[in-house]
């Protein structure tokens, strides 16, 4: 069984294209019902298109939170929707999404969480001068970016690196790291625990089949 899953995003949806490449490849069990953006002009909402995927624009502009979330979640309903993943979504979601889709939303956050939250990781990471960064996949709750942590990927400063090598070897560790935290739920093996999230081994790897 395909897992519903609708993708939102705010701008270029570099990530939403690998998890669409996965998908194609068939790697990655999901259905893509929809792909929601809070902006007209996200390039991802093309990329849905391109791949026949439903690219709906519910924008935020002139709107209260709840009422805006409100469109979202009678969309996602509409669609019969599983997980929620926020791929370069740009927004807090608030209580009422959170709560119709408790467990159920995933974010990916381009640092290694708890350090540098907000809306510019990669910028934040960088300037501070470290040595080692990445990205995290996290449950959402209503914090920002403070959910119980499902994956990280690691991303080392290079000494030659500049901001934008930094960044474009970061976004191709997203785009692994993403796809894989989905399988994971898909396949029913993420449980929360607190603050920890505790992931099932493979049942093909202990029954000695990979
Ligand atoms: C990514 O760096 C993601 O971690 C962050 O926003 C960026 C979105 O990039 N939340 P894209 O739209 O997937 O290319």
């Amino acid at each position: 069984m395909k897992t519903p899953v609708a993708v939102l995003i705010s701008g270029s949806g570099s990530n939403l294209q690998a998890i669409i490449d996965q998908t194609e490849a068939g790697t990655l069990p999901i259905n893509i019902c929809c792909v929601i953006s809070n902006k007209a002009d996200a390039f991802g909402l093309e990329r849905a298109r391109k791949h026949g995927i439903a690219a709906v624009c519910i924008t935020s502009k002139g709107k209260a939170r709840e009422e805006h979330e409100r469109e979202i979640v009678d969309e996602l309903d509409a669609r019969g929707v599983e997980l929620v993943v926020l791929a370069g979504y740009m927004r807090l979601l608030g209580h009422d999404l959170l709560e119709r889709y408790k467990g159920r939303v995933i974010n990916i956050h381009p640092a290694l969480l708890p350090s540098f939250p907000g809306s510019h990781g990669y910028e934040d990471a960088w300037n501070y001068g470290v040595k080692v960064s990445g990205c995290t996949v996290h449950f959402v709750d209503e914090g920002c970016d403070t959910g119980p942590i499902i994956l990280q990927g690691v991303n080392p400063v290079e000494p030659d690196d500049t901001f934008e090598s930094f960044r474009q070897r970061g976004l191709s560790i997203e785009h692994k790291v993403l796809p894989e935290a989905i399988r994971l739920y898909c396949a029913g093996r993420l449980r929360i625990e607190g603050r920890r999230v505790m992931i099932a081994p493979d049942p093909a790897e202990s029954a000695g089949e990979v």
